[in-house]
């Protein structure tokens, strides 16, 4: 398979340093809890917060629906869980990429059920060609249409994720 540049890393971190001054204006005052979905979403979730001018929380939730292939099996599980109490907190669900909004679902209607004050959706990708649940990504980095992604934390079968910028896979 081949790899041809999609967005590069200092288009990233433009857009990420955007999202974080938004995340920090609408937050003023407040102290969000930052919760990102693992693995794909380390680098981004990581210069997000170092880009925030306000305090925040950080926890991570990981659930399991890709199996090694480019497609979602629909089956989804939580394989680790976060750790500190949401209840009445405003939280933020950080995500690297939504695609069919299976996960983000699923991640959300298990966060909600812990009585948080508010949860917005902060996704770097919104892919959404495939999407079949209705999500609103509060603050969405990057709007694609179709196509499978590597790098920058995202990855295909364990490899490409230490790829400093967002590759498209053919
Ligand atoms: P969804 O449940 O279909 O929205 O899938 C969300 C998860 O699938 C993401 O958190 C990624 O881990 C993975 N995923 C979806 N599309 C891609 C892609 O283009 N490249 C790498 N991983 C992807």
């Amino acid at each position: 398979m081949e790899k041809e540049i999609l967005i590069h890393q200092e288009t990233i971190l433009s857009k990420v340093k955007e999202l974080a001054g938004q995340i920090s204006s609408d937050y003023a005052g407040k102290e969000p809890v930052l919760i990102g979905i693992l693995n794909g979403v380390v680098f981004f979730f990581a210069d997000l917060v170092r880009e925030m001018t306000i305090p925040c929380k950080i926890d991570f939730i990981r659930a399991s629906s890709y199996g090694s292939g480019m497609t979602s099996s629909g089956a989804i599980t939580l394989t680790k869980d976060i750790e500190i109490p949401i209840r009445d907190k405003p939280v933020i669900i950080i995500e690297d990429i939504v695609d069919t909004g299976l996960t983000l679902k699923h991640i959300f209607k298990r966060l909600e059920d812990r009585g948080p004050e508010s949860i917005r959706i902060c996704a770097l990708i919104n892919k959404l060609e495939r999407r079949n649940e209705e999500i609103i990504v509060d603050y969405c980095g990057f709007q694609i249409k179709e196509g499978f992604l590597i790098g920058y934390g995202l990855d295909h079968d364990e490899q490409y994720r230490y790829l400093p910028g967002i590759y498209v896979l053919r």
